[in-house]
């Protein structure tokens, strides 16, 4: 699926967030207390937008490496976000990355999450190839709350993301994203499954009204 959508997948998030994903993905880079020559490593990178602000972050002498499973994506990201010198994309599995224990000084993964089979396992291997007092940052889409809220949020989405992806002819694949969310856990019921996967001091803020979270975890015993 996220092979079919790439070459439109910049362009549908920002028309179905009104221009708000650049802004959250400032607050996941933020969050990640990165200094200049800094390493991190972007899971489910996509087309790479979150990847390019780290290496922004981190300067010529800093480390990001951005991997996804789709290798449309990453032949995306690779053709559009040009020669920087600190920044490189590969095709692995989030659930399996291929680098040692304590590689990187923060792992990120934004809107990538909720396709995982398994959140808790997900979360252990971002801190595996994390450096003990590094950080994890999460940034997802929630559904808002009170529940009634979050009920027409949730009907409005349903409604509207096959309709802006079918300006893209996507839209029989963009049902699958208001379902992703259905059943998706609230942020408080995540920052539990992040203290399962061994991280530590783990918060979260909403952005977006609710409609998105963004976690910080510590990696390693505090
Ligand atoms: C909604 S996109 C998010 C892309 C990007 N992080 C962003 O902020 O726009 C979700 C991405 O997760 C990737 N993905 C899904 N399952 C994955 C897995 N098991 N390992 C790595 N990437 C995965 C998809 O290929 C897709 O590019």
């Amino acid at each position: 699926m996220f092979d079919d959508i790439a070459p439109v997948y910049d362009r549908m998030n920002t028309i179905m967030t009104a221009g708000g994903d650049g802004r959250w993905r400032r607050a996941a880079v933020e969050a990640t207390e990165l200094g200049s020559a800094g390493s991190a490593i972007d899971v489910a990178c996509g087309t790479g937008k979150l990847s390019v602000a780290l290496a922004d972050r981190v300067g010529p002498f800093g480390r990001v490496v951005g991997v996804d499973l789709s290798a449309a994506m990453i032949g995306y990201a690779r053709a559009t976000t040009g020669d920087i010198v600190q920044l490189e994309f590969s095709v692995a599995n989030a659930l399996d990355l291929p680098f040692d224990d304590a590689t990187f000084d923060v792992a990120t993964i934004a809107f990538g999450l909720r396709n995982l089979a398994d959140y808790e396992a997900g979360f252990r291997e971002l801190a595996r190839v994390v450096h003990p007092g590094g950080r994890v940052v999460c940034l997802e889409l929630s559904v808002p709350r009170p529940r009634i809220w979050g009920t027409v949020y949730l009907g409005t989405f349903r409604l509207l993301a096959p309709l802006v992806a079918g300006l893209f002819a996507r839209g029989r694949t963009y049902r699958y994203l208001p379902a992703s969310l259905e059943g998706f856990p609230d942020p408080a019921t995540l920052t539990g499954t992040m203290i399962r996967a061994g991280l530590r001091d783990v918060g979260y803020r909403r952005l977006a009204l609710g409609a998105v979270a963004l976690h910080v975890g510590i990696v390693g015993p505090g």
